[in-house]
């Protein structure tokens, strides 16, 4: 018996485990593909605190979308930040910066 409940204990910590990996995989994939190009890694993502990220993706990231559309500097950033992908997708990266943000006590693991 004692077997059989620790080995689900050991299934359920790693279904959560990878599924919660998964999820902000997603979004360093998107950051590294979209965003890293201007503002680097680590240092700008570790610049804010969860509440802060949390707070520019509100409205499936339209806050954040406008920062960039009204500044000639991201022009090159603009087809991305008016995609139907960025709506559909901000969740991810949102789920990533906030899990590394400067309060989360994680580093992410970039290469
Ligand atoms: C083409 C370059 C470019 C890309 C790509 C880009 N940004 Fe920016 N970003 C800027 C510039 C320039 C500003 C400053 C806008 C201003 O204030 O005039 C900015 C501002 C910001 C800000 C607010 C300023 C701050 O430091 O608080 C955040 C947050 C941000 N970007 C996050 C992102 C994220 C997340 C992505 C990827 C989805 C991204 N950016 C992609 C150029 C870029």
């Amino acid at each position: 018996m004692r077997k059989i409940v620790t080995f689900s204990t050991v299934l359920t910590v790693l279904f959560f485990g990878v599924n919660l990996y998964a999820a902000s995989y997603k979004g360093q994939r998107i950051y590294s593909k979209q965003c890293v190009k201007c503002h680097g890694r680590q240092e700008f993502i570790e610049s804010k605190t969860q509440k802060e990220w949390k707070n520019l993706f509100q409205q499936k990231g339209q806050k954040l979308a406008k920062i960039h559309l009204k500044s000639e500097k991201a022009q090159e950033s603009w087809g991305y930040f008016e995609s139907s992908k960025f709506q559909r997708k901000s969740h991810h990266l949102e789920d990533f910066l906030v899990e590394y943000a400067k309060d989360s006590g994680r580093v992410p693991a970039c290469n």
